[in-house]
């Protein structure tokens, strides 16, 4: 259990030379008024002694799995006794491992049990920081929210300059604290997110819909939670696993979005309408599967499908509530900022995000994103970054707003 106090880091040591680095970033924790909990590997321990941070912490330094003959779970206390976990540095091997929920020892087994925001400071040569692998490992680790800081380019101990380098202690320290002064800036408040694509179905195999992959909605939603708010995320369909601690309600068609976001809507803090919701359904789904026929054409009738986000905002302005506050998106192809203006007016949202769906590299689907906030305080752009990058920078601005 967490004891009432200091806030504790827990910091997991791996086997890079950067290793001693580990110690002044102890002293920049303690600085900054934070109880530091250590566990290293098995191959930290052959570059630096457990002694060095037990004689710093003050603190037992935990190395192995059951080796507490009082505790077979220490690794359960440790992940809950922590505020933040902290891997500085993270080697190629601990990094990948942990990506994919190998636990076979006690810090990835830690890692793995642990619910508590993570930051990770990679540490590694060149050549494996640029294998796929090690990349894709490092998008899973981002989108499951991890923070990653650097690595940045220097000298490596293999004797070249190039990319892999730790960050600094002071760097580490930095986005350390950062996270943990968000980690609970949500406690007691209530969080609607819609996310995804819906989909209106012509007949029993076929629909239209969105290339909306859910990701920005599920940056948000584990955004929100890490940030220790009560979160409710409505999804159309997609193939992303549903966060942890969140409360998710799976939805196929904007008529079910709508009914789902209404039951959550009155209660909530913040509502956050990032879903890209199908304008329109055909007036009638055939029951069985279409044929071709003789026909070579096709006509359909369409009629409009409720817009969920002003539809609510509506309501929140007839009860005259100030609560919650609303955030709409605009998905734009031109004059971003003159649209998302205009759609802020038009759907009575207090914020809208706006971002350019033209452009291949951000929006739909991407991994990354560039918005542009729009409120009635004006206008911000943003630069490229991850959606779960962006995700922090969307509840620093609602939060300030609040
Ligand atoms: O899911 P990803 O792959 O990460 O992609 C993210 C995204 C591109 C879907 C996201 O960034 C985005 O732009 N979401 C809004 C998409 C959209 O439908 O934009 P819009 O400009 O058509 O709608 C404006 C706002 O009204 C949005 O908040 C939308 O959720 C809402 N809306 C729209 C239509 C409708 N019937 N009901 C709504 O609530």
């Amino acid at each position: 259990m967490k004891s009432a106090g200091k806030q504790t880091v827990l910091l997991g040591i791996t086997g890079s030379i950067a290793a001693y680095k580990a110690c002044e970033l102890v002293r920049l924790y303690q600085n900054a008024g934070l109880n530091v909990k250590v566990i290293m590997t098995k191959h930290a321990q052959r570059l630096v002694g457990a002694a060095t941070f037990r004689a710093l912490t003050g603190n037992a330094v935990a190395t192995r799995l059951f080796d507490d003959p009082g505790n077979p779970i220490n690794h359960i206390s440790l992940a809950q006794e922590a505020d933040v976990l902290v891997i500085a540095p993270c080697t190629a091997n601990v990094l990948n491992k942990i990506a994919h929920g190998v636990a076979d020892d006690l810090l990835s087994t830690t890692a793995l049990a642990t619910t508590v925001p993570s930051v990770l400071a990679p540490a590694m040569n060149a050549a494996m920081l640029k294998n796929p692998v090690t990349q894709e490992s490092l998008r899973v680790l981002e989108v499951a929210g991890a923070t990653i800081v650097g690595p940045g380019k220097g000298y490596l101990a293999c004797g070249t300059e190039d990319s892999g380098r730790m960050s600094s202690p002071e760097e580490i320290c930095a986005a350390t604290l950062r996270v943990l002064a968000q980690s609970k800036s949500l406690a007691g408040k209530r969080v609607l997110i819609t996310a995804g694509p819906t989909r209106e179905y012509l007949d029993p195999v076929r629909y239209i819909s969105s290339p909306s992959s859910g990701k920005t909605g599920f940056a948000l939603a584990h955004e929100a939670a890490q940030r220790g708010a009560a979160v409710v995320l409505i999804s159309g369909p997609t193939k992303l696993l549903s966060p942890l601690g969140i409360e998710y309600v799976p939805v196929t068609t904007a008529e079910q979005m709508l009914e789902k976001a209404s039951e959550h809507f009155d209660g909530a803090d913040i509502a956050i309408f990032s879903a890209a919701v199908g304008d329109f359904r055909p007036v009638r789904r055939a029951e069985q599967k279409l044929k071709k026929g003789e026909d070579s054409s096709f006509t359909f009738d369409f009629s409009a499908n409720p817009d969920i986000l002003a539809t609510l905002a509506a309501r929140r302005n007839a009860a005259r509530a100030n609560r919650p506050y609303i955030v709409g998106f605009a998905a734009e192809t031109e004059h971003l900022l003159q649209n998302a203006e205009a759609k802020r007016r038009a759907k009575g949202a207090d914020l809208i995000i706006a971002n350019d769906v033209s452009d291949p590299r951000v929006g739909f689907a991407s991994d990354n994103n560039r918005i542009l906030f729009v409120d009635d305080a004006g206008s911000e752009q943003t630069e490229l970054m991850s959606k779960q990058q962006l995700a922090a920078i969307i509840f620093d601005h609602i939060q300030q707003k609040l």
